[in-house]
């Protein structure tokens, strides 16, 4: 093939969407479009796909950049690397930023910063002013600029009365409303899950039955609203259990998890170690077990990273006081491999074309990978095992609760619009 306007060809994989899986080479076009999949395709550029599998890039609904107002922890670029180090060519990037993502200004200026990302980086808007619960921010001005996906995130909208009337406008806006589960009352002074080993080491708690009540609120609302609602990384069997039900009964509502909350339990809390500080907190065998039930029956739709950059210096503050969050967007795509004991085919629907449907990101991500669709693709060595080390992860901050694990399965290229953003491992800016 001797087109002048294939710019590369992704040889010797196996191609993986969500039409199903075929040994196949990819030609990327100079405009950044695939220009083919077929067999024994050539170009003056070749990158090497063997053994690797050739996928749609994934899709992470919940990570946090930081930007502006956090930059010490993390910004749009560094954060951007480290999805597209981990796979990802598109994000939603949470509005708990300082100040919030709570207006088209602040929706702009992060819009501006992702022209040069190395990932598209999609702003979520606040659902109240200032993220404080107590006035509808202008969902209107923020979703006329392409904000699918509006959230408190951080907090729950607490009031009730507000957020039925946040999701009767955003119905008519055609925009989602994204939860985080957590009842304030219930939740107020605790520091992780309340349990067992909240009582073992003296740490006030949190307990299941906060997310739950919020969990079953905003399914009566959405019901009542008829308004779609996604909950934001899901961590109690309890919550999994009622959006299994809400789901049979054909409510309008998604979810997601983390894969904290499927690869860790509170008892790694027991060295007092804030980088196991999160919120929602790590819970009991028994949640992750229902978590991975839920991903595996379909009640959960994706799987989110809920990438929590903080600064050491935050997080090497005493349990009580640190700030809850870990890093998520370069361990994510192993993990999900390693521990949700699903396929491959599987686990890429939970990181790619489901969330990519839930952000409204599917024209551009998601797959399939068919001539004429974007190039955003991701090519991983599903046999490469590598070490998780704090110092060599490109986000700017080092709060993974996964040092020294070993893992396998490594992106080897990651494409956005035709880019080679990712190049055998290494971000190429
Ligand atoms: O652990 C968390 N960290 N949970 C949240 O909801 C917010 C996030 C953050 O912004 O650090």
């Amino acid at each position: 093939m001797a087109d002048r306007r294939i710019a590369l060809v992704l040889k010797g994989g196996e191609v993986v969407d969500a039409t199903g899986r075929r040994r196949a080479d990819v030609a990327v076009d100079v405009d950044g479009f695939v220009a083919a999949v077929a067999a024994d395709l050539d170009a003056p550029r070749l990158l090497d796909a063997g053994g690797c599998i050739v996928a749609p890039g994934l899709v992470d609904l919940h990570a946090h950049l930081r930007e502006p107002g956090g930059e010490e922890a993390e910004t749009v670029e560094t954060g951007s690397r480290a999805a597209a180090l981990g796979g990802y060519t598109a994000l939603v990037a949470m509005p708990n930023t300082v100040p919030a993502i709570d207006s088209a200004a602040a929706v702009r200026e992060v819009l501006e910063l992702g022209v040069k990302a190395l990932c598209d980086v999609r702003p979520a808007g606040a659902i109240t002013k200032g993220r404080a619960g107590r006035e509808l921010a202008p969902l209107a001005e923020m979703a006329a600029l392409g904000v699918r996906l509006f959230t408190d995130d951080g907090a729950g909208v607490q009031d009730s009365g507000l957020m039925r009337r946040a999701l009767e406008y955003g119905s008519a806006l055609g925009i989602t409303l994204a939860q985080h589960c957590e009842d304030a009352s219930l939740a107020a002074g605790g520091h992780m899950h309340e349990g067992t080993w909240s009582s073992r080491l003296g740490i006030p708690g949190v307990p299941a039955e906060a997310e739950e009540v919020m969990v079953a609120r905003d399914i009566a609302l959405s019901a009542l609203t008829g308004a779609p609602v996604h909950f934001l990384h899901l961590s109690t069997a309890g919550s999994v259990a009622l959006v299994r039900a809400a789901k049979a009964a054909g409510a309008l509502v998604t979810a997601e998890a983390a894969p904290h909350h499927f690869t860790l339990t509170a008892e790694e809390v027991a060295g007092y170690d804030p980088v196991f500080k999160v919120n929602p907190p790590l819970r009991t065998e028994a949640d992750v077990a229902a978590v991975k039930a839920g991903l595996a029956d379909g009640t959960i739709d994706a799987i989110a990273t809920d990438h929590a950059p903080h600064a050491q210096e935050a997080k090497e503050q005493p349990f009580d006081q640190a700030p809850p969050g870990m890093l998520g967007l370069e361990t994510a795509l192993s993990l999900s491999l390693a521990e949700t004991g699903l396929g491959l085919d599987r686990v890429l629907a939970l990181l790619s074309w489901q969330p990519a449907r839930i952000a409204g990101l599917d024209a551009d991500h998601g797959g399939p990978v068919a001539a004429g669709r974007p190039a955003n693709l991701m090519v991983l060595d599903p046999s490469a095992r590598w070490t998780v080390d704090p110092a060599r992860l490109a986000s700017r901050s080092r709060n993974t609760p996964y040092a020294g694990r070993t893992l396998t399965g490594r992106v080897r290229h990651t494409l956005l619009r035709g880019e080679p953003v990712v190049l055998d491992g290494e971000a190429q800016r």
